[in-house]
């Protein structure tokens, strides 16, 4: 992506947003079926495979690390893995563009292989903190070589000759370390732990598990301990990738804000541990009606109508943060809409996403006259059923942020303009042509 040259959009009040749409494939499980596929023994067919910026990247991560990596048709992806601990030395740096996500999996994969490999990104992912994947990396048995100021990206790491498994509790509640922990036992002999203090999404759980390895999750207070058998044979299983509840999120906060609005969600994955943001809008009053609920591919997923519904302000308890990690910047926009004060609590994980999101979203939400306040790690936003709207909005890099604010500026009184909407791509290139497909005005 070109980062010198931004694309701004600006959104305007909208009609009624009507008719049925599907949001595109997971994020989180598109990495992983490339990811694991690239580790199994024989071909993975991927299908609805997301083919956002982020994916793309840890595809060509992949493939540079041995696999062979397909585009067979729209969405429809195969890859031939190389086994477990059988990736070999790329012979380019690893660019992993704006995902944390596709770095971070792919960091704990190669921790577990006798190979070097060079990690690196663009300027919002070199801002971010690996540190939490090297202490893990390390001490299964990996080194990194080359590390910039505070764990930070370029990142050069040489994978454990033998690697250890480890008993390792996760100091964050992360679905990334925790994966990468998994990623790199599967090299190790004997068994893996990972013990976290919360539960949070567990795809790199199901997949494996999918792929025929040994995994045992139980329950430890409110979080898991998940027990992996190193040194399984993986073997290819069909992945179909459901709709992303993150991305889902955007037209489903449009529709409730935007009066009169009617829409149908198709195919949303519902994991229970990706469904905060419903919980928490439905708390608000939010009409969202669930349809036709069945399990596709070893995940559940559901069509959702939803109409636009008079919100009041909730409470979001800080446990249920991990459930709805993505979801907060267009909460925060819901959020403006309702009566009330909404109080978010325990975000400090959002100062760390692809921006600082605490403070990303208080700005935009300040910048269209909304009363809002970060108090420790809580994000306080008054609501008085409307928002005024009229500002331009500094997206850093952020396509969460550019979503959720073109979302806010269908239901303003002024348009919402946001500075760039280029790292959309990342995660749902089809946002805008989707959105102007509903009646949302956008230009
Ligand atoms: C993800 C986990 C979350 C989330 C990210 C995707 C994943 O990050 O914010 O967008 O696929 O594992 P953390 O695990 O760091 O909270």
């Amino acid at each position: 992506m070109n980062q010198a040259v931004q694309s701004p959009l600006a959104a305007r009040r909208s009609g009624p947003l009507r008719g049925r749409v599907r949001a595109p494939g997971d994020k989180s499980i598109s990495h992983r079926a490339l990811i694991v596929g690239a580790l199994a023994v024989g071909e993975t067919r991927i299908s609805r495979l997301l083919e956002g910026e982020d994916v793309l990247h840890t595809a060509d991560a992949v493939r540079a690390l041995g696999a062979r990596v397909e585009r067979v048709g729209e969405g429809e992806w195969s890859v031939r893995g190389v086994g477990v601990g059988g990736f070999r030395e790329p012979r380019e740096v690893l660019d992993f563009g704006n995902s944390g996500t596709g770095c971070r999996l792919v960091m704990g994969a190669l921790a577990g292989c006798p190979v070097t490999a060079t990690f690196d990104g663009d300027a919002s992912l070199r801002k971010r903190p690996m540190q939490r994947i090297l202490d893990p990396a390390e001490l299964i048995g990996a080194r990194a070589v080359s590390v910039a100021d505070g764990g930070r990206l370029p990142i050069t790491l040489v994978g454990a000759r033998d690697p250890m498994p480890v008993v390792y509790r996760t100091p964050v509640p992360s679905a990334q370390i925790k994966s990468a922990v998994l990623l790199a036992g599967l090299a190790a002999p004997g068994e893996t732990t990972v013990i976290e203090s919360e539960a949070s999404r567990d795809h790199t759980e199901r997949l494996l598990a999918h792929f025929g390895a040994d995994v045992t999750v139980d329950a430890d207070g409110n979080g898991r301990r998940i027990r992996l058998k190193g040194q399984p044979e993986l073997r290819p299983a069909p992945v179909a990738v459901p709709a992303d509840p993150s991305s889902a999120a955007f037209p489903m906060v449009a529709a409730l804000i935007v009066p009169g609005s009617e829409i149908i969600v198709a195919g949303v994955m519902t994991n229970p541990l990706r469904t905060g943001l419903i919980a928490t809008l439905r708390e608000m009053g939010a009409d969202i009606e669930t349809l036709d609920h069945r399990s596709d591919g070893g995940e559940e997923t559901a069509d959702f109508r939803v109409r636009a519904s008079a919100l009041r302000g909730v409470e979001v308890p800080a446990a249920r943060a991990p459930s709805m990690i993505d979801e907060y910047p267009v909460l925060a926009v819901a959020a403006s809409f309702a009566e009330g004060t909404t109080v978010m609590r325990g975000l400090k994980e959002l100062r760390v996403k692809e921006s600082d999101r605490l403070a990303a979203v208080a700005e935009g939400l300040r910048a269209n006259a909304v009363e809002v306040e970060i108090v420790g790690d809580d994000l306080i936003v008054e609501g008085s059923g409307q928002a005024a709207g009229g500002g331009k909005v500094t997206t850093h890099m952020d396509h969460r942020i550019a979503m959720a604010f073109l979302v806010m500026g269908l239901a303003t009184q002024r348009p919402v303009a946001v500075d760039d909407v280029s790292f959309v791509a990342t995660s749902f290139p089809g946002f805008v042509p989707m959105m102007r497909g509903l009646g949302a005005a956008m230009d």
